[in-house]
């Protein structure tokens, strides 16, 4: 837990939440930079001597004063769009740790991917495979490649989240990898760096990481037999955290597995994203008004599912605290609900709380999938993010201003 309550006060770190509620309005998300630093120090801890690269899921939060954090701490990055690479660029933390993954690069994409020579492209496709050895040849120079292989695992998580089974449109199917190999081997401008893989999000349970990486394994084997040599296996993300529910296993226990699985003179990649922000975040917002209807009390807040969307889209669980405790109120069964205009915009059911109006809450576990999946739905300006170390806060994004949301829109004449 990040927070803790002194005096009935939560605090962030050393810093109460009413002071930043105050100070920076609502809603607002805020970050541990202790909280970010242990996780990311369990997963190097955990590898210890044994060569990895962990190179973190820029789309779980991709606030640039946090990617320069991960990178200070010896972070590499996992990509999807040339928009987060640039975010990576910008933080000046580009390097041969980057690798550029996703399932529609585009050409500009890989344009730029190669100018900012990063570490490695996972290929999803053969299209785009020689795509990149036809844009590498044009610059004179060699794409270094890993194909992304679909194990046809199931993770056993929720159904939007996962992606390493046969119906996913994720990476190529098992059955079909050598032969891509053999078409990858004969390309003049690529090089093979690897085998990549990653069957989902959330994960609760290490056997589904185990059994793709035993099958990843296997297909190494053949490689090799074919006088392919793999360096490195990157095994993706996806080590899932507890939203006060899950039980999922510890950072130390997935790396070990993983180690042990993976035969120790080739390279572990991972890509987690969620196990080292989530827990590390929260979304504060304001009790606007108390509504009571013959079915529910429902808590009306200043932030909806537009600062949250993973309630509405996966019906996720986020625990909720409260900023001040009032212990002599009586606590009520509710529905915390935002002002947007859908039945879909809640950010939490049926929860045992004594709420006021005015009172300030915090949603946890909001540091992965919150700020980076924020919508300007019903023109809603996205909130302003702070990182909090010890007693300071930092400001690490503004909000966003109504002027901004309409800046590129235009009035024609037809
Ligand atoms: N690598 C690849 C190729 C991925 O597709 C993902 C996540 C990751 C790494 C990082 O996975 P993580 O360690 O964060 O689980 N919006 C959803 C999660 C979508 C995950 C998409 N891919 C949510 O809010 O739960």
């Amino acid at each position: 837990m990040i927070c803790e309550y002194l005096n009935n006060e939560l605090h962030i770190e050393n810093v109460s939440l009413a002071s930043i509620a105050r100070e920076y309005g609502t809603p607002v998300y805020v970050y541990s930079k202790g909280k970010i630093t242990d996780n990311f120090s369990s997963y190097q801890r955990a590898f210890g001597d044994r060569d990895h690269a962990i190179c973190y899921a820029v789309k779980a939060n991709s606030n640039i004063a946090i990617l320069k954090l991960l990178h200070d701490l010896g972070a590499g990055f996992d990509v999807v769009s040339i928009g987060e690479l640039e975010r990576v660029h910008a933080a000046g933390a580009a390097s041969s740790e980057t690798v550029f993954a996703g399932v529609g690069k585009m050409a500009r994409e890989i344009e730029r991917a190669l100018a900012l020579n990063i570490g490695c492209f996972n290929v999803e496709s053969v299209d785009e495979l020689s795509l990149i050895d036809q844009i590498a040849g044009k610059l004179g120079s060699r794409a270094r490649i890993a194909v992304r292989v679909n194990p046809d695992v199931d993770p056993k998580t929720h159904p939007y989240i996962s992606t390493g089974l046969n119906e996913n449109k994720f990476g190529i199917p098992m059955p079909n990898a050598l032969e891509v190999y053999l078409k990858a081997q004969k390309m003049a401008h690529i090089e093979i760096a690897g085998v990549a893989c990653h069957i989902g999000s959330q994960l609760t349970e290490i056997a589904p990481f185990v059994a793709a990486a035993e099958r990843v394994q296997g297909l190494i084997n053949q490689l090799d037999e074919r006088e392919i040599k793999i360096n490195q296996v990157d095994i993706g993300g996806g080590l899932g955290i507890s939203y006060g529910q899950e039980n999922p296993p510890a950072i130390e226990e997935y790396v070990t597995a993983l180690c042990k699985t993976i035969d120790p003179s080739l390279r572990i990649a991972i890509e987690p994203g969620r196990s080292i922000v989530g827990d590390a975040g929260l979304l504060l917002t304001q009790v606007l008004y108390m509504k009571q209807t013959p079915a529910k009390h429902f808590a009306i807040v200043d932030a909806s599912m537009s600062e949250l969307i993973r309630p509405a889209l996966y019906q996720a669980h986020h625990p909720v605290m409260p900023v001040s405790l009032y212990p002599s109120r009586e606590t009520q069964l509710v529905d915390i609900v935002g002002p947007v205009c859908e039945t879909a915009d809640f950010l939490a059911k049926g929860r045992e709380l004594a709420l006021g109006a005015d009172d300030f809450i915090a949603i946890m576990d909001a540091g992965a999938y919150s700020a980076v999946m924020a919508s300007s739905y019903n023109t809603r300006p996205k909130p302003a993010e702070l990182i909090v170390s010890a007693d300071q806060s930092y400001l690490i994004r503004e909000r966003d201003s109504i002027e901004s949301l309409i800046a590129n829109e235009r009035i024609v004449d037809f």
